[in-house]
């Protein structure tokens, strides 16, 4: 076994935890696997002239600067450069462009939600959500989550899934809140380290 190999676990349980760390791994990342089955969506209605805007070539750096903002207190936060964000994003040829809106308070970006589909076109995903700090705790998300989940039903979608960081308990109430559920754990393993051996 090498130090520092990551072993990755799609369904992480307390018997394949206690079986690992028996032989020294170390549980480095757990994300709940959360599933809408989009039969229940909340009706959001806000008080906020917020108007919301589908993906475009030219929203590009509209939607990277709300993302930064939003995301950059984040553990982990890449600080990927605008390109390298863009094309992580987009570039799938499952990604909805029409699905990804960018919300806005007079012409002011304050949040934004970004949407991918599963290859058979069954189920679609919620790939980030953000609002920017300013904006925070006035249901600018719940409305943005709400208004993909509705439009992906119109699309034909079955369910819409999300993976959230089990280091972000206050995201994940909001999607408990708005009905998502938690249907698995997914992470990652790191092999013990040989110093001392
Ligand atoms: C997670 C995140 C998107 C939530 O955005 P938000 O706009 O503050 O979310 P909402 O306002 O819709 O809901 C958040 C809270 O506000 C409450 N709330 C909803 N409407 C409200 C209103 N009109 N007035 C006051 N509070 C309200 C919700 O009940 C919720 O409360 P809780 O946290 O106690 O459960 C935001 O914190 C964020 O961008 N975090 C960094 C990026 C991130 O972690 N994204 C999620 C993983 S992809």
């Amino acid at each position: 076994m090498k130090d520092g190999t990551v072993i990755k676990c799609e369904n992480i349980t307390e018997e394949i935890i206690q079986k690992y760390q028996q032989e020294g791994y170390r549980l480095v990342f757990q994300e709940n696997v959360m599933e809408h089955d989009l039969t229940a969506i909340p009706r959001m209605e806000t008080s906020l002239p917020l108007a919301l805007r589908s993906w475009s070539k030219s929203s590009d750096a509209d939607f990277y600067k709300v993302y930064k903002a939003s995301f950059k207190d984040r553990p982990g936060f890449p600080g990927w450069s605008m390109r390298e964000w863009t094309a992580w994003l987009s570039s799938s040829p499952t990604f909805l462009p029409e699905r990804t809106y960018i919300a806005e308070v007079d012409n002011e970006a304050v949040g934004f939600i970004a949407a991918d589909s599963d290859s058979e076109d069954t189920r679609g995903y919620i790939i980030q959500v953000g609002v920017i700090p300013e904006w925070r705790h006035k249901g600018i998300a719940a409305l943005l989550i709400c208004r993909c989940l509705e439009a992906l039903h119109q699309d034909g979608k079955k369910a819409v899934v999300l993976h959230v960081n089990q280091n972000n308990p206050g995201a994940i109430r909001l999607f408990e809140q708005l009905g998502f559920k938690t249907v698995r754990v997914r992470g990652a393993f790191e092999a013990p380290s040989s110093q001392g051996m």
